[in-house]
């Protein structure tokens, strides 16, 4: 898969640009604060339905302006397809497939597919159990709509269930909890399923580009915690209530689990340095892809921010060697010379 072109209007600091990006690597140059990190997030923002950077849709509206829209312009295996997105300071955002308005942003989710790393991302590492799930989640989402489904159904059950939690005199307490608990047991049954399958797959990918490129001296572990089935939930989310009073919060499932990663037998977010944090989490991303590549047939677009920082040259060199054949879009990267290079300038974009 790979993008044909990209027109950005009133989009943060980008009041116009139009690009068109090579089938292999790109590179967005430019100056801190000039709107290479915004150029990516109006691209990932088809893949993943907001805005990676945690903004609101209508701080995506340049300062000043009613209106912003981005349109992605990209070709899979089956055709040309352009999607757009139109963005508005007071009022909710418009999705166009085709140039038919589709009523939800979700049926974008899975069409463009990419895969996006940012220095925020060495949080999945980092950071608490969120991070790890949050990742699964959005890269599962882009492979299995079910996925996304289930996942948005279990966070409106929980909603309620925390609701009803801190009001256990409400009429017919037990019974409503009751049928709460075995809905969500049957969709947390469901995720950590397949959590525990994508986390598999990953690990297999992960280990071996990690051990390639460390000469064989790094060997990553990563494993899903914790595997249970419907019953399970089902004894765990009943079988607590009371408990679940005191806390008045659900004390169990799928929002609780973690995937652990171990580098040499040690817990990485604790041991690793921050150059082989960065190199993990980043296979991470190359090993989505791969995963993407492996489901769908089609490789997805590899969106990378200001990722070399980190590195050095060996695990640079690797890294991008991997990514050959594969359309890449990098950004804050002076010393690659190869592929399309754009220079990004407050908010325009010059070839
Ligand atoms: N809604 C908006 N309207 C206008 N300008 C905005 C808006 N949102 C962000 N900006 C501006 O965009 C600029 C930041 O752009 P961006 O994060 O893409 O920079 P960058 O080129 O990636 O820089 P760096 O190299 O530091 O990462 C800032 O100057 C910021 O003020
Ligand atoms: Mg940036």
């Amino acid at each position: 898969m790979y993008i044909t072109k990209i027109i950005y209007k009133n989009y943060r600091n980008i009041e116009y640009a139009e690009i068109k990006p090579d089938r292999e690597v790109n590179v967005f140059q430019g100056f801190n604060a000039q709107g290479k990190t915004n150029l990516l997030e109006g691209i990932y923002y088809f893949a993943c339905g907001k805005s990676f950077r945690g903004a609101c849709d209508r701080e995506l509206v340049r300062i000043g302006q009613d209106e912003g829209s981005v349109t992605i312009c990209f070709s899979d295996e089956e055709r040309e397809r352009t999607h757009e997105v139109r963005l508005f300071s007071g009022e909710r955002k418009l999705c166009f497939k085709e140039g038919i308005k589709i009523s939800r942003m979700s049926d974008f989710i899975g069409v463009f597919r990419a895969v996006l790393f940012s220095p925020e991302h060495l949080s999945i590492i980092k950071d608490g159990p969120g991070e790890r799930r949050n990742f699964c989640d959005i890269a599962i989402s882009q492979i299995y709509p079910a996925y996304m489904a289930a996942l948005s159904t279990y966070k409106k059950l929980l909603t309620q269930r925390n609701a009803l939690l801190k009001e256990p005199e409400t009429v017919g307490f037990y019974d409503l909890i009751h049928v709460i608990s075995l809905q969500m047991a049957k969709e947390a049954a469901f995720i950590s399923a397949h959590r525990d399958r994508y986390i598999k797959r990953l690990h297999g990918h992960v280990e071996h580009l990690i051990y390639n490129m460390t000469g064989g001296m790094e060997k990553v572990k990563l494993s899903y915690e914790t595997l249970l089935g419907e019953d399970e939930y089902v004894r765990l989310l009943t079988g607590n209530i009371e408990k679940e009073i005191m806390a008045k919060t659900t004390l169990y499932g799928i929002q609780k689990d973690d995937i652990s990663v171990t580098l040499n037998g040690l817990d990485s977010r604790v041991y690793a340095s921050q150059g082989q944090q960065r190199s993990i989490a980043l296979a991470m991303k190359v090993a989505e892809g791969e995963i993407s590549n492996e489901i769908c047939g089609e490789y997805p677009v590899f969106l990378f921010d200001d990722i070399m920082s980190e590195l050095d040259k060996n695990r640079k060199a690797f890294i991008l060697t991997g990514l050959y054949d594969k359309q890449v879009i990098i950004t804050g990267c002076d010393d690659i010379r190869t592929g399309k290079i754009f220079n990004v300038s407050n908010g325009s974009v010059l070839l």
